[in-house]
């Protein structure tokens, strides 16, 4: 038998080489397909999706716009079936209707886009003996949430005056989710969605809070204000805080109205990912997505209970409301040393230690001068009141099942360094950072309660002939070249996979895996790479597959549905659709081994 490419166990196939080909490449002897585009239809009464016959009520029941975020979780007692959960961050309007006119949207289509954000729940199933997975519609378990859906609020800021607003004066019922990027699963079978940039969906911002979280002083983007004035802060000014917030659903009980949890805190929620402690409490690690923004978890005072029981269920989904939110203080161990160049401190690595500051524990602020609501509401006041470290724009994280480190994607920062901006320090080493980098971080006695913990640099992205970057310490010429590291994913075998979101090396974006032990730790290879104009998200790795999401396909500056940059996934003539991307071995057996 020939010898097989070698590499890590889970890691050995052929990288796929940087490129800018309108399609997915995988490596040599692998195969792919499409699982599902925007508007294939799951709801029963979905139509199959017209490009030209369009509405709000086909979108309700069809697959959301801009996948993001993917789960893929057992379907007990239905054989070769699982559930797929997926995130809709936003839409493309110039990529979704003719002849769309960004300064007058119609009625019809700020509908269709609310219906074709937020989330997607469908079964799919598996084909015997290979990777391809076919959505199962209509099945119960199928669901769409859209930017209409009802979500309650829940934990300790939950009916608070800066929650409150005249369509709902408890403050506890919001409608709609928005700008759900990347996500997570909890052990007892829920999952979480982060909403990141829902400044976006609001105008004319004014307070000093709406300005630190970016909402702009005029009209939105897509002009939604003009057909509901709850997107106008200026008529509605607390309708914004009640996004920006921790969704959690539970796929299993489409009975069951998903939670924005208001323990996690509100900022641009990246993700969401707990472990549990050894007396069986969950700790959510999450990032919020700014340039020098922070890094945070949650810690629950609540156990998770064992078992599939209708009591355990209940219990487990009020674990995220009662705990305390902390977020992080980093300090390096040869500060002095980083001149901003990327280049190595004299002890040969970028780390140090690090604290966690406690905002809040339920209704007790630990920050003085705010209220917990206001640490809960307004959580990046708090965490700048803190001291907190500016980082180099927190995206995915994930603690390894195996080693219990958590790992930190932080894509880029081209401010840093900037006059009037912070400058490089040990933990983000590169003034104008394109590239990005990836932090790890152990906890003090591996006890994710700890209030400490000791941090280095895993990856310094880029080209590896780029003297400031940095694979774990292993020889450069073996690796391949990563820009902009966004999500965050394990496969079974302990190796960490990445997808990046704005590649600056000139090749689309992709997907990667390192091995993180061993001998072959930083070891980085690059398994595919995606169309024009797309990012990579959602990476599941499971034995047999790779699923991946094809986020923003053609998007391109200048691109419409007249004018298009890419043709995928369905050829010329057709509109471009995001969609997920199954990847499999064309001999059956599992990947990279
Ligand atoms: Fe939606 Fe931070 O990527
Ligand atoms: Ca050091
Ligand atoms: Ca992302
Ligand atoms: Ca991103």
């Amino acid at each position: 038998r020939h010898p097989g490419p070698d590499g890590a166990r889970g890691l050995r196939f052929s990288p796929v080489a940087p490129n800018t080909d309108d399609k997915v490449t995988v490596p040599a002897g692998y195969t792919q397909d499409v699982v599902i585009r925007w508007g294939d239809p799951i709801l029963r009464g979905a139509p199959a999706f017209h490009p030209d016959r369009q509405s709000a009520r086909a979108q309700a029941g069809q697959f959301g716009y801009n996948n993001d975020f993917l789960s893929l979780l057992p379907l007990r007692g239905e054989r070769g079936r699982q559930v797929l959960v997926a995130n809709h961050e936003y839409t493309d309007e110039v990529l979704m209707f003719r002849g769309y006119d960004p300064e007058n949207p119609t009625r019809e289509q700020v509908e269709i886009a609310w219906a074709a954000h937020g989330l997607s729940v469908v079964v799919v199933q598996e084909e015997h003996r290979s990777g391809r997975l076919t959505p199962v519609p209509r099945h119960r378990l199928n669901r769409r949430l859209t930017a209409t859906s009802l979500f309650k609020v829940t934990g300790p800021a939950a009916g608070s005056p800066l929650l409150r607003t005249s369509a709902d004066p408890t403050g506890t019922r919001v409608l709609g989710t928005l700008n759900n990027c990347a996500g997570g699963e909890t052990p007892w079978g829920t999952t979480l969605h982060g909403e990141e940039n829902f400044n976006q969906y609001f105008a004319n911002g004014s307070s000093a809070t709406d300005r630190r979280y970016g909402i702009g002083a005029g009209a939105s983007e897509r002009k939604w204000e003009r057909f509901d004035k709850r997107f106008d802060v200026a008529r509605e000014p607390n309708e914004s805080h009640r996004f920006g917030w921790v969704v959690e659903l539970d796929p299993y009980d489409p009975d069951w109205t998903p939670r924005k949890r208001t323990a996690l805190g509100r900022f641009k929620h990246e993700a969401a990912q707990p472990r549990l402690t050894d007396d069986g409490r969950p700790v959510v690690y999450m990032g919020d997505d700014e340039r020098f923004d922070y890094f945070y978890k949650f810690v629950s005072s609540r156990r998770m209970k064992r078992g599939d029981s209708r009591a355990a269920r209940e219990h487990n989904r009020t674990l995220l409301d009662e705990g305390t939110l902390y977020v992080a203080k980093l300090s390096g161990d040869s500060p002095q040393e980083v001149d901003g160049s990327g280049r190595l401190p004299a002890d040969g690595e970028f780390d140090g230690s690090g604290v966690w500051i406690p905002l809040a524990t339920g209704d007790v602020s630990h920050v003085p001068g705010m209220t917990a609501d206001e640490v809960y509401v307004f959580t990046r006041a708090a965490a700048d009141k803190v001291g907190a470290t500016k980082m180099d724009r927190p995206e995915d994280v994930e603690p390894s099942p195996r080693t219990g480190r958590v790992y930190v994607a932080l894509t880029n920062n081209t401010d840093r360094g900037k006059p009037g901006k912070p400058g490089a320090d040990e933990a983000n080493p590169r003034n104008a950072n394109k590239h990005g980098q990836i932090l790890e971080l152990a906890e003090n006695w591996d006890d994710p309660t700890s209030d400490g913990f000791a941090w280095r640099l895993f990856l310094v992205a880029g080209d590896p002939k780029d003297p400031s970057t940095y694979f774990a310490g292993f020889p450069k010429e073996k690796v391949s070249p990563i820009s902009c590291p966004d999500n965050v994913a394990f496969d079974p075998h302990g190796n960490l996979w990445i997808s990046t979101d704005g590649n600056k090396l000139g090749s689309h974006d992709g997907l990667f895996g390192v091995a993180t032990h061993g001998e072959r730790r930083g070891e980085l290879k690059q398994f595919l790479t995606v169309p024009t104009g797309a990012e990579t998200c959602g990476p599941v790795i499971q034995e047999r597959r790779v699923l991946v999401a094809v986020q923003h396909p053609g998007e391109v500056d200048g691109a419409s549905v007249e004018k298009p940059a890419s043709t995928w996934p369905d050829g010329p003539g057709r509109l471009v659709r995001p969609a997920v991307v199954a990847v499999w071995r064309r001999d059956g057996r599992d990947i990279g081994v």
